[in-house]
């Protein structure tokens, strides 16, 4: 059995991606023509050949603008179904995904349609694949803290749809500590917290999520590693790093696959797990990613298990349902090392 065969039959959890991000070219063009939105594309292949970013702003200026073309409920549950068959078909088992309410909002689309279509994508996925989920409201960092309050006020009817909150978007210039209330007063609602830090903003911005915003996962959360007293803490407390690999290498936060820390992260004791972050942007859904490490970092099966292991195990599923897929990575890493 070769790695990828490996890679496609462990049950994974997906911990970090942006349903926005899983808008494929060929929806856009179906909902474009729908909702009668006009893109400043001409065809499914210049949409592809204008993903090519050298940093996370321009990534976003592209994502934020192909938004554009969800408007109604059916929109979002479309986007949210699609997502979930793909994920599904890599042998994902259970995902917590993150929106940007905001993106929507601040162009005249309700919260209601959002979480509405969203919601109803997700109980589809449940039903027709058995794939569970969990529903995480992202801020945007780049704009201020009272539009965010303002977005946690507009949540407020949908909370119970909602598990916890994230932050996201342009990251340096806009630190952690800029969002502490916020994160506080989420956390008075019950919500769960974790943050985009360290992609390409410095380890002070991971030591603020920690401590300011008190997250329970950091996405992505590379830069830590230059920080020593850093990953000494991120190790003895197991805090989950959600790493994406294909988005990194897209965005230039590494400057080749062989230059990924993630084996880096494994080596040192850090709870990585892989994600694909925007997949439809990025060149790859789950297996994709596992792939591109696997190959590039020479990981080995054990390695693999580790990976496919954390997911479930920074997931936010109880122990009882997480037990069973960590059983079942076991035997089959047993397995495919015997042979
Ligand atoms: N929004 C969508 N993808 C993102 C990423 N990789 N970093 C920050 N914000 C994002
Ligand atoms: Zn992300």
């Amino acid at each position: 059995m070769t790695n990828n065969r490996l890679i496609e039959r462990l049950p994974k959890a997906e911990l970090h991606m942006h349903l926005e991000g899983s808008l494929e070219p060929e929806l856009m063009f179906e909902l474009a023509r729908r909702n009668n939105v006009s893109i400043p594309f001409e065809s499914v292949d210049e949409v592809r050949a204008a993903y090519e970013f050298s940093n996370l702003q321009e990534f976003l200026d592209i994502y934020y603008q192909g938004m554009a073309v969800l408007q109604r409920p059916a929109d979002f549950e479309d986007l949210t179904l699609a997502y979930c068959r793909r994920a599904h078909a890599d042998r994902v088992r259970h995902v917590e995904v993150f929106f940007d309410p905001q993106g929507h909002t601040k162009r005249g689309v309700s919260m209601d349609t959002v979480v509405q279509g969203i919601t109803g994508g997700l109980e589809r996925a449940r039903e027709e694949l058995g794939l569970s989920s969990q529903l995480i409201l992202c801020f945007l960092r780049h704009l201020d803290e009272a539009d965010a309050f303002e977005t946690l006020r507009e949540a407020e009817p949908y909370l119970e749809h909602i598990a916890g909150v994230g932050l996201d978007s342009s990251e340096v210039g806009h630190p952690p500590s800029k969002f502490a209330r916020l994160f506080a007063e989420c956390g008075k609602h019950g919500l769960r917290r974790v943050a985009h830090a360290g992609e390409e903003g410095p380890p002070e911005y991971v030591w603020q999520a920690l401590d300011e915003l008190e997250v329970e996962r950091i996405d992505h959360g590379n830069r830590a590693l230059e920080d020593s007293a850093l990953v000494d803490r991120l190790v003895d407390s197991a805090m989950p790093l959600t790493v994406c690999p294909l988005s990194n290498l897209k965005l230039c936060v590494v400057d080749d696959m062989q230059a990924h820390p993630l084996r880096t992260m494994l080596d040192r004791g850090l709870n990585a797990s892989v994600n694909s972050d925007d997949p439809a942007y990025f060149g790859g859904y789950m297996n994709a990613n596992f792939a591109a490490v696997a190959q590039s970092l020479a990981l080995e099966p054990s390695h693999l298990g580790e990976l496919a292991a954390n997911s479930f195990r920074s997931s936010w599923l109880s122990d009882a349902q997480k037990q069973p897929f960590l059983d079942e990575i076991d035997l089959i890493v047993t397995e495919f090392t015997a042979v």
